[in-house]
């Protein structure tokens, strides 16, 4: 099948391999034409594993990038995958998927063809019928067009798995052609395929990541609970989650949740509810438990170390997660925050992430191993569970004093102190 997918940022990019992956044919729009040019050099933009080989192998044959909408007449489904960042307030910036919408309008206008426009981006109930197919339809003066909602589930470090081995495949449209249409696509995948309206699609991508969001700061709340009695949280939450209606996953306590979408989704389904005029109380607790954790660990270090100011703090991990460069919404960039604010002088180290993190914290020094960041240091934060940090031993010895406290349960060190353990 002929496809086009609008928007090359992680999603996008990730659909266009795998579905290239897949034999469809594949144009990938994108406004940028420097990720355009990097991407038709079979290079990824963002780091992911495994995306840089499908790339490689499809480019130039059955995949191609382009700033340009004129060819996306001679496909047949078109997927909208732009960003949906969030504004000050919560609320979701949806100018890129008005933006899209109008230009793919306006490619299709005059075309003959049947086209089947998918959202992929998630975005707040309501709107691919309220806004995306009121702008195609306005834009392309055409009426023959089926609309669909098929959320992604992608975890960052795990996505090419996630996308080809998926729990379910949710499709929301609210007619039969365009929903057989989508489905044919995934129906090679073993997986389940739940049909829902456009709307319900929606809602279950909320649903779902608010989910996850608040499994982890239920695990938190207990963790900061348990730390008060001594005990240990991840006994605990062991045998929490061998309760088959529960399972042990995202139960594991520490800084909290970040990356671009749980902080993003979860806010933002706070203010769709309060449009609503409904009161989210448990949805802003997953908030507040998220944010409060940061400042925990920076008042464990001032209990050790009295006043911060001046002292030197070496920071590991930048990244919101190991088995990533993004540093988007990551625990360590506000602990980062709350060290300067104190007056600390921080030591920061990264195996991937620490040119994502100077573009989020002007003048923050990133050393070029642990070590380096470790030496002659006051103290130091684990916030990213990278592999290479359970090793740390002997190196801990570098520090002017052995403080050490983990936001991740990753250390196998005695002398380390956890947030919750
Ligand atoms: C998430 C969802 O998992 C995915 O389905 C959705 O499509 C996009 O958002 P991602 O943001 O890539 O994926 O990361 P994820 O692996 O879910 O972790 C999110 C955050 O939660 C990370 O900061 C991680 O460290 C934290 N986390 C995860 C915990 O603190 N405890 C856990 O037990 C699990």
């Amino acid at each position: 099948m002929m496809m086009a997918i609008i928007g090359g940022g992680y999603v996008g990019l990730i659909l266009s391999a795998c579905f290239a992956k897949m034999g469809h044919f594949i144009m990938l729009i994108d406004s940028d034409s420097d990720k355009v040019d990097v991407i038709n050099s079979g290079r990824s933009p963002t780091y992911e594993p495994g995306l840089d080989e499908i790339l490689s192998d499809h480019i130039g044959r059955n995949l191609i990038a382009t700033t340009c909408y004129d060819r996306i007449r001679e496909s047949d489904v078109i997927f909208i995958c732009v960003g949906t960042p969030p504004m000050p307030n919560g609320d979701t910036d949806l100018t890129m998927v008005v933006s899209a919408s109008r230009s793919i309008g306006e490619a299709i206008k005059g075309s003959q063809r049947y086209y089947a426009i998918v959202v992929k981006s998630t975005v707040p109930p309501g709107t691919t019928e309220n806004l995306v197919k009121r702008e195609v339809l306005k834009y392309s003066d055409k009426s023959d067009i089926g609309f669909a909602m098929n959320p992604e589930f992608l975890r960052e470090g795990h996505a090419i798995e996630d996308f080809m081995h998926p729990d379910r495949t949710v499709i929301g449209c609210n007619e039969t052609r365009t929903g057989e249409l989508i489905e044919l696509i995934y129906k090679e995948f073993n997986s389940p395929i739940i049909k829902t309206s456009i709307i319900e699609a929606e809602m279950i991508k909320y649903a779902s990541n608010a989910m996850l969001a608040t499994k982890i700061s239920f695990s938190n709340e207990i963790g900061n609970i348990c730390k008060r009695l001594g005990i240990d949280t991840y006994s605990v939450m062991k045998g929490v989650g061998m309760d088959h209606r529960i399972n042990p996953h995202f139960l594991d306590a520490g800084i909290g949740f970040g990356g671009s979408c749980f902080p993003k989704d979860v806010a933002s389904l706070i203010r769709v509810a309060e449009n609503l005029g409904y009161d989210p109380s448990l949805l802003k607790s997953v908030m507040k438990v998220n944010e409060q954790q940061p400042k925990i660990i920076v008042e464990l270090l001032h209990n050790k170390l009295g006043d911060i100011h001046g002292k030197s703090i070496a920071v590991l991990g930048l990244a919101f997660k190991k088995d990533t460069d993004d540093t988007r919404g990551s625990r360590a960039i506000s602990v980062i925050r709350e060290l300067e604010r104190a007056g600390a002088i921080v030591k920061a180290y990264d195996p991937l992430a620490c040119r994502n993190a100077c573009k989020e914290i002007s003048g923050l020094k990133c050393y070029s191993d642990a070590q380096a960041a470790l030496k002659d240091a006051d103290a130091c934060i684990i916030m990213t569970e990278w592999p290479e940090f359970s090793k740390l031993g002997a190196e801990f010895n570098l520090m002017k004093s052995k403080v050490i406290i983990e936001g991740r349960r990753i250390s196998s060190c005695s002398d380390v102190e956890g947030i919750c353990w």
